[in-house]
């Protein structure tokens, strides 16, 4: 295969740098590497080729692949050694002086043609090309850690960086393998902005008494189909190293409510407790997780009256057919409610974003017990539900009743606007819509980045499509409008979805 670029220069041998290295070699590229640390380039080779016999030992490279990948990657003795490279990647400190200064003198010693790229996750594109000669080549080539593993690139065009420049650093990264999806430079650029509020929302309802930090991780999983709850993922990632990205981000964006850090994390940052890395986080370690809370439930009932129909509850209406539970239809005019039933004493609301209490006051109901949204109710195996005020513990019961009866475990929150779900997958969908709104990436290209990026089982974009982007919106009108907090604006994206009844992905 004809590279796009033959001779690639990685500066900074590093985490990121070296798994770069690893990439371009195995793809085919000459790989030249030079770290200010002495010794640091070879040490970075040295793992590689390490790495490459790993790869080939297990099946997933040929013997020869992994020897010719090897001999591909050299050190370099100085800068000037990149005067032959058709592309430079840095991968050095996150400072932007740094950057500046390098790509600097870079310019006087490459071809005027060569492509400047910038590993950075959270600096202005846009910045770093300021102080050059030619700022058209420089763009953002945004790996995910570990690099070799992981398939997302963000290609990060900064104002002035050319189209041409992008389109072959996006064409570099298929044949290297990876999963490119363009974007505009702007902070936090697609994963690490429309992310932010996974670990948000869960800090907020931790915050508000909602739930505690295991049962709020479970209902993630288990109802939200997220692969890691967002306390055991900042367990994972670092509470320090999530904590810089959301305040960099947050910054950046002038303290703009959507990106406002928690106060829990910033404590805990300051006690010392990072998570795994320093032996405790929200979970001790190696403790075990603790279990979710025990709820009474009630009988199974024989019966069910679907007041509100809605496409979201459909999937659970089906299951509850299925398990030969006899549906009463009385169709109500509620252009507001997100789907309601009454089972036994209690009526229970699809959260739209209200609380149980605030729901049985506003629509005049009785014994309101609020649904939180599931990703798949025809699949989920947990629900959480929290009853209002003056809801009965029967009827309480009598909900969690019918999820047993369907096989499906529940978790009882207290009673807090948009629950767990419903305003985790409506603050991600509505972050989403404004990056794409905002011309930072296309709604595929969003999508993508999430799945890839951040594993996401699916598309924030996508996932708003298939709920219901009137769901979603209504979630956010009313959590705005309940705690006045302008984090909950909706997007001016998302509620043209709503009034045009478009989606994000016409099919
Ligand atoms: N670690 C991640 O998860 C991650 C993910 C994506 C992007 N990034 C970005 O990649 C870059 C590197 O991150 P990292 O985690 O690999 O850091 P790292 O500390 O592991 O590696 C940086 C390397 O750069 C070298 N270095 C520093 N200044 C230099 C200079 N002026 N010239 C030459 N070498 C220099 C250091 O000696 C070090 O070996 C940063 O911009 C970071 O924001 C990091």
């Amino acid at each position: 295969m004809t590279q796009t670029f033959q001779t690639v220069g990685v500066i900074g041998a590093g985490t990121m740098g070296a798994g770069i290295a690893q990439v371009a070699a195995t793809a085919g590229c000459k790989v030249k590497i030079y770290d200010a640390r002495d010794g640091a380039g070879a040490a970075a080779i040295a793992r590689n080729t390490e790495a490459l016999k790993t790869l080939a030992s297990k099946g997933k490279l040929s013997p020869e692949d992994a020897t010719n990948a090897a001999a591909r990657m050299h050190t370099a003795a100085d800068l000037g050694d990149f005067h032959d490279c058709d592309l430079v990647i840095e991968a050095i400190v996150e400072e932007l002086a740094a950057k500046q200064a390098l790509f600097k003198s870079l310019e006087s010693i490459c071809a005027e043609t060569t492509v400047m790229a910038t590993n950075t996750s959270s600096i202005s594109v846009t910045a770093i090309a300021a102080v050059l000669a030619r700022p058209e080549n420089v763009v953002g080539m945004h790996f995910f850690n570990p690099a070799p593993i992981l398939p997302l690139v963000e290609v990060v065009s900064g104002q002035l960086t050319s189209v041409a420049v992008a389109d072959r650093v996006e064409a570099a990264s298929r044949q290297w393998k990876k999963t490119p999806v363009r974007c505009k430079s702007s902070p936090g650029f697609i994963v690490n902005r429309v992310a932010r509020p996974f670990y948000g929302e869960a800090f907020r309802v931790l915050e508000s008494g909602g739930a505690d930090v295991a049962t709020i991780d479970l209902v993630l999983r288990e109802a939200g189909g997220f692969k890691m709850g967002a306390f055991e993922l900042l367990d994972l990632i670092g509470l320090d190293v999530n904590l810089m990205v959301t305040k960099s981000v947050w910054n950046a964006y002038f303290q703009g409510a959507r990106f406002r850090p928690s106060i829990t994390q910033e404590e805990m940052v300051a006690g010392g407790l990072l998570g795994r890395k320093s032996g405790r986080g929200f979970y001790n370690y190696p403790a075990g997780v603790p279990a979710a809370p025990a709820s009474a439930f009630g009988p199974a009932p024989t019966m069910l009256q679907y007041l509100t129909e809605s496409d979201a509850l459909d999937p659970l209406i089906e299951r509850v057919k299925a398990a030969g539970i006899k549906i009463q239809s009385r169709k109500e005019d509620d252009p507001f409610g997100a789907g309601t039933f009454r089972v036994g004493n209690a009526t229970v609301c699809l959260n739209d974003g209200r609380t149980a209490t605030q729901i049985a006051y506003e629509d005049e109901l009785t014994n309101v017990v609020t649904l939180d949204l599931a990703r798949d109710f025809a699949m989920t195996k947990r629900v959480a539900l929290a009853k209002g005020d003056e809801t009965s513990t029967a009827a309480l019961a009598d909900a969690v009743g019918l999820f047993r009866a369907l096989g499906i475990e529940v978790s009882v929150i207290d009673d807090i606007p948009g629950m767990i779900v419903a305003r985790t997958v409506a603050m991600l969908a509505n972050e989403a819509a404004d990056a794409v709104l905002q011309g930072v990436a296309s709604a595929e290209g969003v999508d993508t980045a999430m799945k890839l990026g951040v594993n996401h089982p699916e598309g924030p974009l996508a996932a708003a499509d298939r709920l219901g982007n009137t769901l979603m919106n209504a979630i956010l009108v009313n959590m705005h409008s309940h705690t006045g907090d302008d984090r909950y604006r909706q997007s001016i994206l998302l509620q043209r979805k709503v009034w045009g009844e478009s989606s994000f992905h016409p099919a």
